[in-house]
């Protein structure tokens, strides 16, 4: 699985009509429901200049997840796009994914003390339980980053029952965590909040304190995984996550190997 896809132009379609402005400065256009809330910022973003725009939706008709897969949107949840104009190099994109897992995680500690954990490369976990997916998409003309679409899907309110069957034992919520339903208005802004704090980090060229305090959450490195992607499955110890955000697996015959796509699960131990 990408983790970072490049897509192509492709046509227009209708505008958000509803805007409302966030304490964060990120200007929001909120939906009933959408196909993808990452199709629709990369239409709008195709259209104008705007930068720092969200969109969400309470409902996904064709949520969009990694390697193809659907990403399972019912109303309780949190999904939004955000539209950003950095100014990158194409492979430091993946950077973006990893501050946005960042803030995801700094938002559900303060607010709910949850323990969050982070599996390469972007899936927020509490107890080995996926709470929250992001699919960051780029759009580069000539080799440029024109705009990059940060695409998260958090469980908020989604009671674990209303999961597909397949997805039941591998998923979390915050409801199903807090014992409670939460208002998803205040982790919107959180959750910007610490986004906004991070990415003016990465801008100031902090790359490396944002990756060190992401890899403070990744539980996995030093464990024997198994990363599985369309070409190959490496099986190894996860060694280290260099400096593109590319996963180093050291393989039992001692070669280290550079990853930049794949599900990576554990393996136990006999
Ligand atoms: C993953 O497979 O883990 C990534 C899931 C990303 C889902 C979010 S929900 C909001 C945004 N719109 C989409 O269609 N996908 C992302």
């Amino acid at each position: 699985m990408r983790a970072l896809a490049v897509e192509m132009p492709q046509k227009k379609s209708q505008i958000p009509k509803e805007v409302q402005y966030s304490s964060s400065n990120y200007k929001i256009y909120r939906y009933e429901d959408v196909s993808s809330t990452n199709k629709v910022a990369k239409q709008l973003a195709r259209r104008n200049d705007g930068d720092k725009v969200v969109i969400l939706a309470e409902t996904q008709t064709k949520g969009k997840g990694r390697l193809g897969r659907r990403w399972f949107s019912p109303k309780g949840g949190l999904w939004l796009s955000i539209i950003l104009r950095p100014e990158i190099r194409v492979k430091e994109a993946l950077r973006l994914t990893f501050i946005a897992a960042l803030a995801v995680v700094e938002t559900v500690k303060t607010m709910y003390g949850l323990k969050t954990e982070i599996k390469w490369p972007n899936d927020v976990l509490i107890n080995g339980k996926k709470l929250c997916g992001i699919l960051t998409e780029a759009s580069v003309e000539h080799g440029i980053v024109k705009f990059v679409v940060i695409g998260l899907g958090i469980n908020v309110n989604i009671g674990l029952e209303l999961f597909p069957k397949q997805l039941k034992s591998t998923v979390t919520s915050i409801k199903h965590e807090v014992g409670s339903e939460v208002k998803r208005a205040a982790l919107l802004t959180n959750l910007l909040q610490n986004f906004e704090q991070n990415y003016t980090l990465l801008q100031q060229g902090k790359w490396t304190v944002l990756l060190k305090e992401w890899k403070s959450f990744a539980t996995f490195l030093g464990k024997q995984v198994q990363v599985t992607n369309p070409d190959e499955i490496i099986i190894g110890k996860a060694w280290e996550v260099d400096t593109d955000g590319a996963l180093v697996i050291k393989r039992d015959d001692g070669v280290l190997k550079k990853i930049i796509s794949g599900d990576v699960t554990l393996r136990q131990l006999p």
